[in-house]
């Protein structure tokens, strides 16, 4: 099951970085985007982490030149018909990943691989709005794509062993470990990781700590690169309100509860980084 070219819906923040990493692994990828200004935007997410990568000296001027010149962006999706493997990086929406799904079943050769890079909608229901469910994955992605080294590889009942072992090794491919889950919201990491940032949040309601002693203790006692409050302002709390929503609809657990105040702070417009404030100030850098 060779893969040569690699589709990626939607160019966002997951989708621009596994964009990158694809294109840097070698594979022609052509990604969608809804206009041309989010396709410039997401070329130029892309260039600016090459740039910063050169600036580093982790990689060459002429591997930033050879990654982008794999890269192809559009606004058609009858351009992904020569796709060995699609993965869908767009916005968290049943209804529009299962369209934009179907519309890619009629356009696409049969053998080609749907992937979803969902980190909590079902991918069993996306895959029924296909005639490949067989053929369907989830490939889910950490942010930021380009270092962190996982990929977890979602095998519904339906999908073939060989297509699960396609992907699994097509994410050893990018030089990401990857790690088998069964299709439960949350998956493997979102499961542990986001009642641990809810819990954190219920500690500083109740007056444990701080945001910067919660945060020193996670990372100085516990050796986690990012305090919890670091972190969901980095993965935006609106995500994180997001797929705590969905998880506690699935499994009525109070630990997926999303607390009183993620909710206050998401309808303050305190996203976090994105938002230039989140459980810190972003409005002079970081
Ligand atoms: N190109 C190439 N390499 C780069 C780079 C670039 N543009 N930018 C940074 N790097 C390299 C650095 O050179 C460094 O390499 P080294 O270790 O060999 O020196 C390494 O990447 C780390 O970079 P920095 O030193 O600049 O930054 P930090 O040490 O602060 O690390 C981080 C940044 C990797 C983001 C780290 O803070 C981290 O791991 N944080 C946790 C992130 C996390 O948990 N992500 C998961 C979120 S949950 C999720 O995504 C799931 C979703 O469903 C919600």
């Amino acid at each position: 099951m060779a893969i040569k070219n690699v589709g990626v819906l939607g160019c966002g923040l997951m989708g621009s970085g596994i964009v990158q990493v694809c294109a840097q692994s070698g594979y022609e990828v052509i990604f969608t985007e809804v206009s041309q200004q989010l396709i410039d935007k997401g070329m130029a997410l892309i260039g600016k982490f090459l740039s910063k990568g050169v600036e580093k000296g982790k990689i060459s001027e002429e591997d930033k030149k050879t990654t982008l010149s794999r890269i192809k962006g559009t606004t058609e999706l009858k351009e992904l018909s020569v796709c060995d493997l699609i993965i869908e990086a767009a916005v968290e929406n049943m209804d529009l990943k299962k369209k934009l799904f179907s519309q890619l079943d009629e356009i696409c050769p049969p053998e080609t691989i749907f992937a979803s890079n969902t980190s909590s909608l079902s991918i069993t229901e996306m895959a029924s709005s296909t005639k490949r469910p067989d053929r369907f994955i989830g490939l889910h992605f950490f942010n930021p794509v380009p270092l962190m080294a996982l990929a977890e590889v979602i095998k519904t009942i339906m999908t073939l062993d060989e297509v699960f072992q396609a992907g699994s090794e097509f994410a050893k491919s990018l030089g990401k470990t990857p790690i088998k889950t069964s299709d439960r919201t949350g998956f493997i990491v979102n499961r542990l990781l986001v009642p641990y940032l809810l819990d954190a949040i219920r500690a500083l309601e109740e007056g444990v700590g701080t945001v910067e002693d919660i945060d020193n203790g996670m990372r100085l006692g516990c050796g986690y690169p990012m305090g919890p409050f670091t972190l969901l302002d980095f993965v935006g709390l609106d995500t994180t309100l997001y797929i705590a929503n969905i998880m506690f609809e699935e499994f009525k657990e109070k630990r997926f509860a999303p607390p009183p105040l993620l909710k206050k702070m998401v309808a303050a417009g305190r996203l976090g980084r994105k938002s230039g404030r989140g459980f810190y100030d972003y409005s002079k850098g970081k």
